[in-house]
């Protein structure tokens, strides 16, 4: 059987209205703009208001990403949307389905925090490799402003809302280079947004727990500790399944976390700081979203060129991290 390759040819975001600067955030917990712009590297944050959703914010990416494709919705056989956030804890995919009139697309959500863009990419090229189905809309999309405790100047000054697609296309040569996949649930107390049960006894004797989701708590020392150490290794293992060498990364994609991380990670691997992609001073941390959401706005740029090798790496609560090298297609490949 012939091998069949993977293409990413279209990109596409979309953020909310309304943005929250450290000035802004320094009126409503005890912080200032010194304190977060020198440990994390953000400025502002765009926060989803009432109007917005996941599924709306997440729609409008995926129309500019196959828009950019230069497919049509009906054209889709696969959505796969990252997002620890849904609109409806049974999922929201299949409501932005329904938006796209993308009616032959079978749709799932898919949850692994920070990570879920990277293991969303691996998992769509699986689907397209195995000669299944031919396209594929992934998304990232997260609103954690939801789940922030805005009292916590620990946690609310690091998050932001967003929303990134891409549209990936079997293709004759392969565009998927490498991946590297892993988890440690050993360390998973680290960072969570965990259902707290609360016992309510429906008929003598007979308890159901009817808790709620507590908002997110870190430990911001452990997950730093752990971004910088497993971080390089990943991307250097999924160089080695790509078989090659660092100096040939055109461009090194982090999830946008904190900009003392993306140092760490690109000092370690000794990428000079014009190959960093950030755009984590406008938008903070915006979990699923962020690696396709700095992506979008470097390709729109015209900073990413076809051609160009993009080393990705996705990292957070799980903990989970992978990293995926991808040479940036960006056109229609029926096209070339
Ligand atoms: N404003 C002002 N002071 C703050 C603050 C804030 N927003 N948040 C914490 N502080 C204080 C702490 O209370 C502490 O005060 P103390 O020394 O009087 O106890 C001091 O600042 C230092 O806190 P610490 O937690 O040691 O800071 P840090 O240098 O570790 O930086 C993070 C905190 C969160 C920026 C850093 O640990 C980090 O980036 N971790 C990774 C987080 C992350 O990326 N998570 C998502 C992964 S997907």
């Amino acid at each position: 059987m012939k091998n069949i390759g993977v293409s990413i040819i279209g990109s596409g975001s979309a953020i909310p209205k309304v943005f929250l600067d450290n000035q802004q955030l320094s009126q409503i917990v005890d912080t200032s703009d010194e304190w977060i712009s020198s440990r994390t590297g953000i400025s502002q944050r765009r926060l989803a208001d009432t109007t917005e959703s996941l599924c709306s914010l997440a729609t409008q990416a995926s129309l500019a990403a196959i828009g950019q494709a230069n497919i049509t919705a009906q054209d889709i056989d696969l959505i796969i949307l990252a997002t620890s956030t849904p609109d409806d804890l049974f999922g929201t995919a299949s409501k932005i389905q329904g938006e796209l009139g993308a009616t032959k697309a079978v749709a799932f959500d898919l949850t692994a925090a920070c990570s879920g863009f990277v293991f969303g990419l691996v998992t769509a090229a699986q689907f397209i490799r195995n000669g299944v189905y031919q396209n594929v809309l992934l998304i990232g999309a997260d609103i954690l402003s939801r789940w922030v405790d805005w009292e916590d100047r620990t946690t609310c000054v690091l998050f932001g809302d967003g929303a990134g697609a891409v549209v990936l296309q079997a293709s004759e040569s392969d565009r998927l280079l490498g991946f590297e996949l892993r988890s440690d649930g050993s360390q998973n107390g680290c960072l969570n947004l965990s259902y707290q049960p609360q016992a309510k006894e429906i008929i003598e004797g007979v308890n159901v727990s009817q808790g709620t989701y507590q908002p997110i708590s870190m430990n911001g020392k452990e997950v730093y500790r752990f971004a910088v150490q497993k971080v390089p290794e990943v991307i250097e293992k999924a160089l080695f399944r790509a078989n090659l060498d660092v100096e040939k990364v055109d461009w090194l994609l982090l999830h946008q976390a904190n900009k003392r991380i993306i140092d760490a990670v690109a000092n370690r691997l000794k990428i000079p700081s014009e190959k960093v992609i950030s755009n984590l001073s406008n938008y903070g941390n915006t979990s699923a979203a962020s690696i396709p959401l700095a992506l979008d706005e470097a390709v729109r740029k015209g900073k990413v060129k076809s051609g160009d090798i993009i080393a990705a790496s996705g990292f957070g609560a799980g903990l989970t991290w992978g990293a995926i090298i991808f040479e940036w297609s960006g056109i229609k490949l029926s096209q070339k």
